[in-house]
């Protein structure tokens, strides 16, 4: 009886992989014919330089930002930015007085969540408490 449950769990194994590997044959070469789609759409839309012309830039790669030539990105620019960001003695004029320095842009636009709320409902000015609802 030992023997017999050791074939068939064996018998089993074996299809499962010659199943699975099958399977994986047939989606690698769907992918690759999509992926020849996708990068002949993407040589169209881009005027023939292909998908570098989507990649986005480093986020500290300046030069490849796209950039106002009148008030060009550096690195001081981003710091201050970053600074400004998070200070909160800038909220100086909440709805709720006890609110007066306590928050800052970062207190609800999350860099984490692309600058958004990152919930439902944002609390907006005013709010009281940061939990989920
Ligand atoms: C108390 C929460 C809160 C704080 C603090 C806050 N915001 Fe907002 N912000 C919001 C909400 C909520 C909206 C959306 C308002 C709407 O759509 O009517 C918004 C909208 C915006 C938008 C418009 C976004 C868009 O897609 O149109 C910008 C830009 C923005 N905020 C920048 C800032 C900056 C910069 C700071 C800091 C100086 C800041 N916010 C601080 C809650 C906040």
């Amino acid at each position: 009886m030992y023997y017999f449950n050791q074939s068939l769990l064996l018998l089993i194994c074996l299809f499962l992989l010659a199943v699975g590997c099958k399977k994986e044959q047939t989606t690698t070469v769907s992918n690759l014919a999509l992926d020849n789609q996708i990068d002949e759409l993407l040589n169209i839309a881009s005027n023939n330089q292909g998908r570098e012309y989507f990649t986005l830039p480093e986020s500290d790669d300046y030069l490849k930002i796209p950039n106002d030539p009148n008030n060009p990105i550096t690195k001081e620019k981003v710091d201050l930015g970053k600074l400004l960001y998070h200070e909160t003695g800038l909220a100086i004029n909440p709805k709720n007085p006890i609110s007066k320095n306590t928050y800052s842009c970062a207190s609800c636009h999350f860099a984490s969540a692309g600058f958004q709320a990152g919930r439902f409902q944002g609390i907006a000015e005013g709010g009281i408490g940061f939990g989920v609802n």
